[in-house]
């Protein structure tokens, strides 16, 4: 079956079958399964079966919480946590028996052939009985590995959902927890090519804006304030509690994403300049594009989001998977 996962800093997503999850990309050996004070944590804990010998470890949510950190390897090949993310994203997308799995590569890296080989080597052949949380175990074996550009992936989605955008010159601004990458896409025969010239990718992601916040807030409240805490917030949308008090975060979020969508804005003013007039549209899409979209938005008036902005990229990976197949 097809299974498409995109490792980011911040995210693991995964898209089976139209079913997609998304999870924190922090891993750590299991340590909290036997303290033997009642049932065992979830959210995720993950067995892996290999060679008779199972290894359990804490992924995602757990993970977090119990104090586990994000990989800020630059080299998706050299992630110590890579498989486990992978194998992980592939269960939970509903996987099982042999997979075609796609992956993908921050461009920059990507247009390296040395990176793109080093991810397949390290991802074919990946095998393991691999079960989550109290989920039945399934055998995961992965037969064949196709490497795509983020950010281009994410622009195949849109095309495949609407052909008529690979007639016009297209931006595409990808924001993630860590880094923010993009890209121009031009017309070249039937399809469209990256212009090489204005692509690239700047270390701004909203993990920032949490990192800022918990400062912010400790610093006046005169305590610590972990940024998961504050990111755990975010998402599950509740409050956060501080010594027994409610503490309000969404105006100092607000003005993060705006400092940040600013720093942005900015940088694409410069790298795109001539570009901008031109384009037919500019999709924003990434985790980290929906807060940073209001600013984003005052680049042009052709700017939007994309429907699904975090699984944007896999659910590009899972149209060129397709493609790939199809004139196999
Ligand atoms: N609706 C939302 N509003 C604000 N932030 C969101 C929303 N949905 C997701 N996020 C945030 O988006 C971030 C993750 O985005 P994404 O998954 O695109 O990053 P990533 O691909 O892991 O990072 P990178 O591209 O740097 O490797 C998370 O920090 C998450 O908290
Ligand atoms: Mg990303």
């Amino acid at each position: 079956m097809r299974v498409s996962v995109d490792v980011g800093y911040g995210y693991t997503k995964g898209l089976a079958s139209g079913r997609a999850v998304s999870f924190p990309s922090v891993v750590r050996p299991a340590q909290t399964a036997d303290i033997g004070v009642g049932a065992r944590p979830r959210g995720y804990m993950v067995s892996v079966r290999r060679d008779g010998e199972a290894d359990l470890y804490e992924v995602g949510e757990l993970a977090l919480v119990m104090g586990g950190r994000r990989s800020w390897e630059t080299r998706a090949a050299s992630r110590p946590d890579y498989a486990i993310l992978a194998l992980t994203a592939m269960r939970l997308a509903g996987a099982a028996g042999g997979v075609d799995l796609g992956v993908g590569l921050p461009l920059e890296l990507y247009l390296s052939r040395e990176e793109r080989e080093a991810l397949k080597a390290r991802l074919t052949g990946l095998e393991g009985f691999v079960s989550v949380d109290d989920a039945p175990e399934a055998v995961i074996r992965v037969d064949r590995v196709r490497v795509f550009p983020q950010g281009a992936a994410a622009y195949s989605a849109a095309v495949a959902g609407e052909p008529a955008l690979v007639r016009g010159t297209v931006g595409v601004v990808d924001v993630g927890y860590r880094t923010t990458d993009y890209l121009v896409m031009v017309p070249r025969g039937e399809g469209a090519i990256p212009d090489r010239s204005r692509l690239g990718s700047v270390q701004v992601g909203v993990g920032e804006a949490f990192e800022a916040v918990a400062k912010a807030v400790g610093r006046e409240r005169a305590t610590m304030l972990s940024s998961a805490a504050v990111e755990r917030a975010v998402l599950t949308r509740t409050p956060l509690r501080l010594w027994g008090e409610t503490v309000d975060l969404a105006a100092a979020l607000q003005r993060e994403y705006d400092r940040l969508g600013q720093e942005v804005a900015e940088h694409l003013r410069r790298v795109w300049e001539d570009a901008l007039p031109d384009m037919a549209a500019l999709l924003v899409c990434g985790g980290g594009g929906v807060a940073l979209y209001p600013r984003l938005a005052e680049l042009t008036p052709v700017a939007r989001l994309v429907p699904e902005p975090v699984t944007a990229n896999a659910a590009g990976y899972s149209v060129l998977l397709a493609q790939a197949e199809a004139v196999r």
